[in-house]
């Protein structure tokens, strides 16, 4: 039986209706202690106790099957014994040192670069968010030019800095804060597409843009897009979306910025989802499961372009040491394990039972690539239906399933399942899905 991450393989386990007794308590605590702002809690109401392979054990014993994965950070699964054994001699030795190199940090950096297909170097930076603004501070400082493309329904982060790119308008309310030199276009989003030819059209109109100097004039430094849209509802678009980019980058000198924070690290199939496309990227956003549940992050960017000033990017805890051994652990656990391959296989195999298995007009679309699948929700036709994935989140959870939504309308399930999910534990959750789904 192959267990590539130590899960528990009698896995789900409902002991107890969740929430649990000591699940309660222990909300209750959180609640009292802690910002009413709290998301998550909101939708997974348990608390905790442990957590292995693509298995979250509660503090009442319930063994759930993890298709969230913190979203898409442990795609390698929790607690993976090795990863975890590089953590544990990297503990023994140093946990913090600025940029002040080691060997783990270096063989790091070596292994990293040598995924990417393009001649890159690196800058790390702590976050998600960081990476994007540190990407776009490099291609802004490397053309001389301010204006950044960025696409409607992006997320890109929620930082001062970041805010301004992120496309989806709801995290706007709370922050006043945005950069005006953003230009957003639509993302073609082949399910609701306002457009007769969702890929060419898109591409059209910011080539437009970038031609026409009373328009955008001289002043884009770069164009920052997510290969498949993640918080935005696991969007798919048109295969030769990046690659028209590319080109269209080519033809107006400005630069491609990649994000791969949600679909990086083999998520797609593909260590980078770029990848699909056979495009060299200008400049790489790298976070989430990269260190494995341990946060660290960073930019890589054409070796040309690399003439930054001494400081020109900054953050105390950039490079974790910790996070570095848990990253070539992971890059060197992909490729030991032909996960890839895996990805591949299994996702294929995910969107055809799913599109076979599941018969409910509330479900509009079913798409994905990978292990990156949306199951979009909806209602009297295509009325995006956001009280569906509420159900299907709360039923799955009785059931033993952690799933989790996105998008616009809060109204696409979204499947991240960690790569390595065993075969028997991935057939159990679809066919919680399937009735779950079906029922609604
Ligand atoms: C594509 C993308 N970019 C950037 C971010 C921001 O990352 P962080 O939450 O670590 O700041 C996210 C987070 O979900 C993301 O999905």
């Amino acid at each position: 039986m192959e267990n590539l991450d130590g899960s528990i393989l009698d896995a789900p386990v409902i002991k107890v209706t969740p929430p649990g007794p000591k699940s309660q308590q222990i909300l209750k605590y959180q609640e009292e202690y802690e910002t009413s702002a709290l998301n998550y809690p909101k939708y997974f109401k348990i608390a905790i106790d442990r957590a292995q392979g693509s298995t979250v054990v509660d503090v009442d014993g319930n063994v759930y099957i993890d298709m969230v994965t913190g979203i898409s950070v442990l795609n390698l699964g929790h607690n993976n014994p090795y990863i975890r054994k590089y953590v544990e001699e990297q503990l023994d030795k140093v946990w913090h040192t600025l940029e002040v190199p080691t060997e783990t940090r270096i063989n790091f950096s070596k292994k990293l670069l040598s995924t990417l297909d393009f001649r890159a170097k690196l800058l790390f930076t702590t976050t998600g968010a960081d990476a994007v603004e540190a990407a776009v501070k490099i291609a802004r400082w490397a053309t001389k030019r301010k204006t950044i493309i960025s696409f409607e329904g992006s997320y890109h982060g929620i930082t001062a800095g970041t805010l301004g790119f992120t496309g989806a308008n709801r995290y706007r309310e709370f922050q006043e804060f945005f950069d005006n030199r953003v230009v957003k276009f639509p993302y073609p989003y082949p399910y609701r597409c306002p457009f007769k030819d969702c890929l060419n059209e898109v591409l059209s109109l910011i080539d437009y843009a970038l031609s026409n100097p009373g328009y955008l004039g001289n002043d884009v430094a770069g164009i920052l897009v997510e290969p498949i849209q993640g918080e935005g509802g696991y969007v798919v678009p048109p295969r030769g979306f990046l690659k028209g980019l590319r080109e269209i980058a080519d033809k107006h000198g400005v630069l491609l910025i990649v994000d791969e924070v949600q679909t990086g690290m083999g998520r797609t199939g593909k260590m980078w989802a770029y990848q699909w496309e056979g495009i060299k990227p200008d400049i790489v956003t790298i976070s989430k499961s990269i260190g494995s549940g341990i946060p660290v992050s960073m930019v890589a960017f054409r070796q040309d372009l690399d003439n930054l000033p001494t400081g020109f990017h900054l953050g105390t805890y950039r490079g974790n040491p910790l996070g570095l051994a848990a990253g070539l652990a992971s890059l060197e656990f992909i490729e030991k394990y032909d996960i890839l391959s895996r990805v591949q296989r299994l996702g294929d195999k995910i969107l055809k039972e799913l599109s076979a298995g599941v018969k409910n007009p509330h479900v509009g679309d079913i798409r994905g690539l990978g292990f990156m699948i949306g199951i979009e929700l909806v209602n009297n036709g295509k009325t995006p239906w956001s009280e569906g994935t509420k159900k299907v989140i709360e039923e799955s959870l009785r059931r033993g399933l952690l799933v989790y939504k996105a998008g616009r309308w809060d109204n696409v399930i979204r499947l991240m399942p960690p790569l390595t999910i065993p075969e028997k534990l991935l057939d159990r959750s679809l066919e919680i899905l399937q009735t779950t789904l079906n029922n609604l």
